[in-house]
């Protein structure tokens, strides 16, 4: 993608996959939570996607214990693709590579213990080096025709800082969540002044929360250096992003999409039904048979 903002290009993001995935279990026991199918492709392979149609060119995912399967996923496959050619199945190939990455694109590090977003962003501090980045979780999945990334791209673009996809949640939900304070707010774009992760409901700021994609600026790993623990004893994202509002511009973006929390099996089950509904190979009979069965 071309690049034509003064600002310095977002070129690499972090996915952090160590979490233990608990609100899957007995599910994601051994297998990883982040490969759990959405349609036809694994929840990290979404996240990929949206990524690459980014412009993002360096993927490091933030890996832990039993996640190798993620790493071998974005692998060359020889022998299938060797079975999918004598089959002549051409249109499974095609599938098969969307999920390849080379050497140059794909880097893996390791946090050894689940200590928090926080740590997990800090272990990827040298693959990223001296320059902005993006973050997607990938439990966070969003539906929309241009990716959610792509339109955080286009606000850094013009904006420059550090920017975080923002939605609108019930008041009585803030607790939940990381809730930013507005300085101003264009409807699309705010200005935010502090951030403060799971506050109690009568003390959140805003009804707006930040979900899992961000693109911030290296000055992060400064604060996420002091390893400072926060809400649930973790090592949290938000109270070293919180850190940075003041010295750096530092934006909310409204996406445009519709937001699915695939960490919980409402979000994924529900994401599930939707993708499905518009895959047109899928599309007519779910609908009937959602139809029949209520
Ligand atoms: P979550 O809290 O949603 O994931 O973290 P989890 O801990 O795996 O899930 P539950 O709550 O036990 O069901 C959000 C993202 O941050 C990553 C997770 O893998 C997920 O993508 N994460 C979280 C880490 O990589 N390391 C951590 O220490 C914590």
């Amino acid at each position: 993608m071309q690049n034509t903002s003064s600002f310095k290009p977002v070129r690499k993001a972090v996915f952090p996959i160590a979490g233990l995935g608990t609100r899957f279990l007995p599910a994601t026991k051994v297998m990883p939570k982040e490969m759990l199918p959405l349609n036809d492709r694994p929840l990290i392979q979404h996240a990929f996607e949206e990524a690459r149609e980014a412009g993002i060119e360096e993927f490091v995912f933030v890996t832990g214990r039993q996640k190798e399967m993620i790493e071998e996923h974005f692998d060359h496959q020889p022998e299938l693709m060797r079975t999918l050619e004598q089959r002549g199945k051409d249109d499974m190939i095609d599938k098969v590579k969307t999920s390849e990455m080379s050497e140059a694109q794909l880097f893996c590090t390791r946090q050894a213990n689940p200590l928090g977003l926080g740590h997990a962003i800090w272990c990827a501090k040298k693959l990223i080096g001296d320059e902005p980045f993006a973050i997607i979780l990938p439990d966070d999945v969003i539906h929309w025709e241009r990716g959610c990334l792509t339109q955080m791209m286009d606000a850094y673009n013009e904006h420059g800082g550090n920017i975080v996809a923002v939605k609108d949640v019930p008041r009585e939900e803030t607790y939940k969540y990381g809730i930013i304070d507005p300085a101003s707010d264009n409807g699309k774009t705010v200005d935010i002044q502090g951030l403060v992760e799971k506050p109690d409901i009568d003390k959140a700021p805003s009804t707006l929360c930040v979900i899992g994609r961000y693109i911030l600026q290296p000055e992060v790993f400064n604060y996420l250096s002091a390893f400072e623990k926060g809400t649930g004893g973790e090592i949290q994202l938000t109270d070293s992003m919180a850190k940075l509002i003041g010295n750096q511009p530092f934006h909310g973006l409204r996406f445009e999409g519709d937001h699915f929390d695939c960490g919980g099996r409402n979000g994924f089950i529900k994401a599930n039904i939707t993708y499905a509904l518009k895959d047109p190979s899928l599309r007519d009979d779910i609908k009937s048979y959602i139809e029949s069965i209520l």
